[in-house]
């Protein structure tokens, strides 16, 4: 079985119901990215960011996994530690979808980070009301989002898996966010084969091997079978 790294960004998640990051009007539900996604945003205005966050949060319960989260189960089941699943996104679809190991590049929603003590808590509720750390008692927590300026989470293991793989295919992300970017052209530069499953052009479309063009719930499960057939 060949060696496998997938890397999805928010279009994967995009026919659940969840916004993208980009949209026409350079917003991010209805804020700019620099307002509500970057440390100094929220030493300025922590209410402001944890609204912003805890909203998101909240959406996550309206909001079920597709068929392209379900494929790529289907593809752990299979390959077992022959699939390395990276995604950029902050929602919990994949374990939804039944996937069991997601490595978060960005962090996620459901996950609350104490400035104080450094304990990691899985958080359902809001953090704006600013409850006290479930191990220190401190009022510290924060979204555990990496923001805009801040080192992505697991590169170590994630640049390993890459320079590793036999095949590399990212789904639905723009290409725009680096390091996650990178990665198809680091495979790629290291034998892998690779391809890309997005709506639109992404900005790096070029760099791949191969570049399929429509919605994740179609194209995600054709790859996998096509994969799983091999
Ligand atoms: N199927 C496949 N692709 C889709 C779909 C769909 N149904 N809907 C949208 N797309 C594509 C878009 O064409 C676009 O190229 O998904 C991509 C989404 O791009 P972004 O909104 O830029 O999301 P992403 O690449 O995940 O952003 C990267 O930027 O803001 C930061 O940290 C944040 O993780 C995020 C990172």
């Amino acid at each position: 079985m060949p060696r496998v790294v997938v890397l999805t960004g928010a279009g994967i998640s995009a026919e659940s119901g969840l916004r993208t990051f980009r949209d026409a009007d350079g917003l991010w539900e209805g804020h700019r990215p620099e307002d509500v996604a970057t440390p100094e945003a929220y030493q300025r205005d922590p209410l402001l960011v944890h609204r912003f966050y805890d909203a998101r949060r909240a959406a996550l319960l309206g909001v079920r996994p597709n068929a392209a989260h379900e494929a790529l189960a289907q593809l752990e089941a299979a390959l077992g530690d022959d699939l390395f699943l990276i995604t950029q996104n902050v929602d919990d679809l994949h374990e939804r979808g039944g996937s069991g190991r997601v490595v978060h590049l960005h962090g996620e929603l459901r996950s609350a980070w104490c400035l104080a003590c450094g304990a990691r808590h899985l958080w359902e509720g809001s953090l704006g009301s600013a409850p006290p750390c479930p191990s220190c008692a401190v009022r510290a927590l924060r979204p555990d989002i990496v923001w805009f300026g801040e080192p992505p989470y697991w590169m170590p293991e994630v640049l390993e898996a890459v320079e590793a793989a036999d095949v590399f295919c990212a789904i639905g992300t723009s290409g725009l966010v680096y390091p996650a970017a990178g990665l198809g052209e680091l495979a790629a530069a290291r034998g892998a084969r690779t391809i890309e499953l997005n709506l639109d052009a992404s900005a790096n479309a070029s760099r791949f091997h191969e570049v399929r063009r429509g919605p994740a719930s179609l194209l995600v499960p054709q790859w996998v079978d096509e994969v799983l057939g091999e």
